[in-house]
């Protein structure tokens, strides 16, 4: 960017305001650019041809071929003149872009097409309801079916002409800046459907829930599905039910006693996704939190990870979670770059069974991208020990590495519960003690001058041990204009029974990584400037005083998938 570039930016920047999570730069809305030199731009991982996304929107599985809607700015590199993009797939992996499938169009969106989903209603025929912006800017729920139901693409939508169905009044006092993405709709066993809406009163967060018989005509519940005191706004709510006992997916109508549901909600004040597990209690149209939880403390992915959304695969009878994340860069940046944002690939999700916390798991048809395996022998991996694994192209990589610690004693103690975003934060890879860090670290320069570490540490508390995983993004950029936040969790593994994982998707300006065989998930984006192209490479390492084994490490290059 030249000097008097860089100023008109500036000038551009203080013109901006914030709508919902999005920060509003009014004057860059319709600028259109975008550099040809792209090493940022992800080979497998989803993403337009240009301009900004954020939010996955209704995504459905129809005859055969997989949909997905997306929040999208046609013209610019950042948030605004939102509508819903269109892709369809055969595999989840390689995506074929159709025309937009909603926007503006009428009062009740004329001034947006915000987040929604997706429901099958009987006869299989999808409808979408959605948040429209309405000229008032009021925020309010739309329906919109497809036009022609041979046609497996779905690429046109009709609007409903008695939009809006459910809209802020005088007499129900929603909150009309605060009322948006409606969830998949469940049926109940007395015929009448069941949507939720995310909304707050003041600080507390609640699900709206409505009624309807037709689809069309749509009651509000006296009581909201859940709320919680002081978590702000509930965005993008989800609501699904889980097996207590297996792996495989459910239809969102599904209830009984051998079913768990999932409540989840991205919180604006927060910027992550959390859940909790419980009960769906029918005769009260509630959500019960198990254990009596009274807030959220469990998030989907402990890194960059927001507005998420699942879908029942009725093919492979899974259900798929779909997420979105932002850039760590500059907004000057993006727009160079001339696109922002990227989604996360699908992940199946199920119930641990521990009952405690969710399973996610990249999708199996992204291994049809792997190639040139490069298997590793079991090995000790000493104290101070750095393994570089050759043979895989480094910014475009799947690594899985297995690690088996046998000397626990040597475990650090940590006498009192610290927040593990702030432990990683202090003890980064460079820091020794006793077990660990160990771990991978991706793109990685000659030198180490830029490196981006995913690592384990183990502690011990109270007789037990506690391991923390951690992605440290401080070391990723010469560039320190990019966010480097470094993120981590607590993954609950067994060390005496059980090996400890690691699963890094690693692409160009991802890390996307799966700890304890996904119980814990990180996601991370990152900006080398000098760990680009042919120039990056992966090790394995182990930082700590204390050798530990690598029982399996396998990697593999990615081919490159079909997006755009
Ligand atoms: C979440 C969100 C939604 C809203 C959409 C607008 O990222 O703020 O609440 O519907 O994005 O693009």
């Amino acid at each position: 960017m030249s000097i008097s570039s860089i100023w008109l930016f500036t000038l551009f920047c203080v013109i901006y305001g914030s709508v919902a999570e999005h920060h509003v730069y009014r004057n860059l809305q319709s600028v259109s650019s975008g550099s040809t030199n792209q090493p940022y731009r992800t080979a497998y991982h989803f993403q337009p041809p240009k301009n900004w996304i954020n939010d996955p929107n209704g995504p459905l599985r129809y005859r055969g071929l997989y949909h997905l809607f997306y929040q999208y700015n046609p013209k610019g590199a950042v948030w605004g003149n939102i509508v819903w993009a269109h892709s369809v797939s055969k595999d989840l992996v390689n995506w074929t872009p159709l025309d937009p499938a909603i926007f503006p169009s009428q009062p009740s969106d004329i001034n947006g097409c915000w987040s929604g989903s997706t429901t099958l209603l009987p006869g299989n025929k999808p409808a979408i309801l959605y948040t429209g912006i309405d000229p008032q800017n009021q925020q309010v729920q739309n329906l919109a079916q497809p036009k022609n139901l041979s046609d497996p693409f779905l690429r046109e939508w009709v609007k409903s002409p008695k939009n809006p169905l459910m809209a802020p009044t005088s007499a129900n006092k929603i909150n009309s800046s605060s009322f948006r993405d409606p969830t998949t709709a469940w049926l109940g066993k007395d015929g009448h459907w069941r949507v939720l809406v995310g909304s707050k009163r003041r600080t507390r967060g609640l699900a709206i829930l409505y009624r309807s018989k037709d689809f069309v005509n749509w009651v509000q519940a006296k009581h909201p599905l859940h709320s919680t005191l002081g978590s702000g706004i509930w965005e993008c709510p989800d609501f699904f039910p889980v097996l207590n006992k297996g792996t495989l997916g459910l239809d969102t109508s599904v209830i009984g006693n051998y079913v768990s549901h999932v409540l989840k909600v991205s919180l604006d004040d927060k910027k992550h996704d959390y859940y909790m597990i419980g009960s769906y209690n029918v005769a009260k149209d509630a959500f019960i939190p198990d254990n009596g939880a009274k807030e959220f403390v469990l998030r989907y992915d402990y890194g960059k990870y927001y507005a998420s959304k699942t879908f029942f695969d009725d093919g492979k009878k899974r259900r798929i979670l779909l997420g979105w994340v932002n850039e760590s860069s500059s907004v000057a940046d993006d727009i160079k770059k001339g696109w922002s944002g990227i989604h996360t690939i699908p992940r199946t999700i199920w119930l641990h069974e521990s009952g405690k916390q969710l399973v996610q798991w990249p999708v199996v048809e992204v291994e049809k991208l792997r190639a040139n395996p490069v298997n590793l022998p079991p090995q000790v991996l000493k104290g101070g020990q750095l393994l570089q694994i050759n043979g895989v192209t480094a910014t475009q990589a799947d690594v899985e590495i297995s690690f088996q610690v046998n000397n626990l004693r040597e475990a650090e103690v940590l006498d009192y519960w610290t927040d593990p975003q702030i432990l990683c934060s202090k003890k980064g890879s460079a820091v020794k003690v006793g077990l660990g860090p160990f771990g991978l670290l991706v793109f990685a320069s000659k030198g180490l001058h830029e490196y981006t570490s995913v690592f384990f540490r183990i502690f011990k508390q109270q007789n037990k041990n506690l391991v923390l995983l951690c992605s440290d993004q401080s070391s990723s950029s010469l560039n320190k204009d990019n966010d480097l936040t470094t993120y981590g969790t607590f993954v609950d593994v067994d060390l005496l029974h059980e090996k400890l994982s690691l699963r890094t998707l690693i692409d160009h300006s991802v890390v996307e990584s799966f700890g304890g065989e996904g119980r814990a998930v990180i996601t991370a984006r990152v900006y080398p400037t000098l760990a680009i192209n042919d120039k990056a490479q992966i090790y394995a390492f182990n930082n700590g005083t204390t050798d530990v084994k690598i029982t399996s490490l396998s990697a593999w290059s990615m081919k490159k998938a079909q997006i755009s």
